[in-house]
């Protein structure tokens, strides 16, 4: 599949029916995945907070885990190391396992498995990985799922913007910086890293408010200010994180450029943003004529690890 076709497909992804039982008894939740899959679980943790979401990016489960987490694992091709192992760990520990991939070792090492179609690059692939976490947690019914198909079928029809946005920072070769807002700080991160992995750009993430008790500082006296590009997530849902980005531009003489997310409720704002940085980096890759769907050495990384020492 073409990558294009790939982004295009988010719309449908999100409808993907994965939903699963919840054991009874669980007190807490672990979410363990790498990269383009690991996000999925960022995400999620931001909109849900009933009990406990931890994160685990590593090759172990926390000390914590027992017979009262659920461990989610979530990997698209199944064979990630660090994700394995700690799986591993947390069986080892006592918990539930369930995985969300499309195949691999992982499929059969978990208590339960959902399965979801292959074929794509694993970023493409987070409709697929977080519809099942999102109905089955019940963060999104289908009238959310449905605004958010509506708002990502806009953006798939009409990228334009997007295409504007990464000719400016093409045309200076801009480090770019995205700032987040809560919910979507991990969205700011998934930019982050589609920049990496499709533009084959390196970029730079935070979130207000933290930043302010840092970035602050550097945004004022930082060597070659010229050289980043800027920009700041709002919802025009808190009054004093906007109020924050102003003040912030007013002290440090940087100017932020706003990506309101569109959308009313929280999960289409989501989707709505991350598929404003598909878009970005997707364009960005081919201004820079670059392949957006390569990822060599990621995947010759991977196979000198799996070497036998
Ligand atoms: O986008 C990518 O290709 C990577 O970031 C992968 O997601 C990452 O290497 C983990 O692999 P997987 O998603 O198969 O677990």
């Amino acid at each position: 599949m073409e990558f294009l076709d790939e982004l295009r497909s988010l719309k449908d992804q999100i409808r993907f029916n994965g939903r699963f039982e919840i054991p009874e008894g669980t007190k807490n939740v672990v979410i363990a995945g790498m990269g383009g899959s690991g996000i999925v679980g960022r995400i999620f943790s931001e909109l849900y907070s009933e009990i406990p979401v931890s994160i685990v990016d590593d090759y172990r489960a926390p000390d914590f885990v027992g017979k009262e987490t659920l461990y989610i694992a979530i990997s698209y091709s199944g064979n990630t190391e660090e994700t394995i192992d700690s799986v591993n760990d947390a069986k080892a520990k006592g918990a539930i396992t369930l995985a969300i991939t499309s195949g691999g070792k992982l499929a059969k090492l978990a208590d339960k498995t959902v399965v979801i179609p292959k074929g794509l690059n694993p970023r493409s692939a987070l409709g697929y990985m977080l519809a099942p976490l999102a109905t089955s947690f019940g963060i999104a019914g289908d009238k959310e799922i449905d605004e958010a198909y509506k708002l990502l079928n806009e953006l798939d029809e009409n990228n334009e913007a997007e295409k504007g946005i990464a000719r400016e920072i093409y045309s200076n070769e801009s480090i770019p910086v995205i700032y987040g807002i809560a919910p979507y700080k991990a969205v700011a991160y998934r930019w982050k890293t589609q920049f990496s992995e499709n533009a084959k750009v390196l970029a730079y993430s935070s979130s207000f408010p933290e930043l302010n008790h840092n970035d602050t500082m550097s945004l004022d006296g930082t060597y070659r200010k010229g050289e980043f590009y800027f920009m700041a997530f709002t919802d025009g849902e808190n009054p004093k994180v906007e109020r924050r980005i102003g003040i912030t531009e007013n002290l440090t003489g940087i100017g932020l450029r706003r990506i309101n997310a569109k959308g009313t409720s929280a999960f289409a704002r989501m989707m709505w943003l991350v598929h404003e940085g598909d878009y970005i980096t997707f364009h960005l890759a081919v201004l820079r004529g670059k392949n957006p769907a390569n990822v060599a050495i990621i995947e010759q990384l991977k196979k000198e690890l799996g070497k036998q020492i």
